[in-house]
């Protein structure tokens, strides 16, 4: 036999030789919860993650980085919260003190911020929701930019290296982006919740930050999962909008539409293997049900496969710690 495809695959040097993927702690970015509190509280969905004191989120990002992971992406949770979510723009609120504490600590990675409302309104949503009650399609698309924008700005001024707008508002990364450059920001990037889809995999996440809404669902503004054409669609316009990355999330169930947005448009592009991938891993690993080491490197390794370029991931850490001891 001439063609024996099984010599390549023969020893652990041989195969990294020819690996067609490569993973690196550079393009990984770790979601860090943040809270107001004194004690670090864990969250019931996400064993191994926590809502963190800003002292501690400090610690972390410092451990982060000296394992090469290359950003982090801040989420807050507020001291309060109300039906305008104006805990968003807060100068002081949870995000900028935790942004100026970690800038100050830690030279490295790189500190992104979420920009949403759904953790700082009372009925969680991710925006303003018209006449107080009914469902998620009266969430005010104009009148949610404005906060928005109010609370973009609040991040950057505080020192966030990227803004990542995620509330899937029409016209969010435009109006960010004007807000930011009129006030000298610039140079400051917006990396864009570009494709997110109305997931059953966000539960862990709503209770880490106590946003499940109150009432109605999230579908009047997140994506239906049948549809890749508008997600390119949806990409499309926050690059036109001046998105400078854009994301697919969630990740495992979504790598078609990783795929297709990296061939369409060949711009940078994050996936988000989010708190209900985590929360699958982790549950049938606790079992024994799956090697967990080998599942979390082979679904990074898909998500590259797929066209990510970043990968956003609660298993950063453990990740980077995989790739540093080359298991
Ligand atoms: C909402 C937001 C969500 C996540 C981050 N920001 C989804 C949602 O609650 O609808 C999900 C992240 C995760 O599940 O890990 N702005
Ligand atoms: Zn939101």
């Amino acid at each position: 036999m001439n063609v024996r495809l099984r010599r390549l695959r023969r020893t652990p040097a041989l195969r990294r030789l020819v690996a067609e993927t490569r993973l690196d702690a550079a393009s990984l970015i770790a979601p860090i919860f943040v809270t107001l509190k004194k004690k670090r509280e864990p969250i019931r969905s996400m064993p191994g993650v926590y809502r963190l004191p800003i002292t501690e989120a400090v610690k972390e990002a410092k451990e982060l980085a000296a394992l090469g992971v290359g950003g982090i992406l801040l989420f807050g949770i507020p001291a309060s919260k109300n039906p305008e979510g104006t805990g968003a723009y807060a100068a002081n609120g949870v995000i900028p003190q935790a942004v100026k504490a970690i800038k100050k600590a830690v030279p490295g990675p790189v500190v992104i911020t979420d920009v949403c409302l759904c953790e700082y309104t009372s009925h969680g949503h991710c925006g303003v929701v018209k006449g107080g009650t009914s469902e998620d399609a009266s969430v005010d698309n104009d009148a949610t930019l404005e906060i928005l924008k109010q609370a973009a700005l609040s991040h950057a001024q505080a020192g966030a290296d990227i803004v990542a707008p995620s509330a899937m508002m029409d016209g969010q990364v435009g109006a960010i982006r004007a807000a930011l450059d009129e006030n000298g920001f610039e140079q400051t990037p917006i990396m864009s919740y570009s494709a997110k889809y109305a997931s059953a995999l966000y539960g862990p996440f709503r209770e880490a930050v106590e946003s499940a809404p109150q009432f109605g669902d999230r579908r009047g503004y997140q994506m239906d999962p049948s549809n890749v054409e508008e997600a390119l669609r949806e990409v499309a316009e926050d690059i036109r909008e001046g998105a400078d990355i854009v994301m697919v999330k969630p990740a495992m169930a979504y790598l078609d539409v990783v795929r297709a947005v990296k061939e369409k448009f060949q711009w940078p592009t994050a996936c988000y293997q989010v708190s209900g991938e985590y929360a699958l891993i982790k549950a049938a690993a606790a079992r024994k049900w799956v090697d967990e080491k080998q599942l979390r490197m082979e679904l990074a390794v898909a998500m590259r496969r797929a066209g990510a370029d970043l990968i956003i991931t609660y298993g950063a850490r453990a990740l980077a710690q995989q790739l540093s001891k080359k298991e």
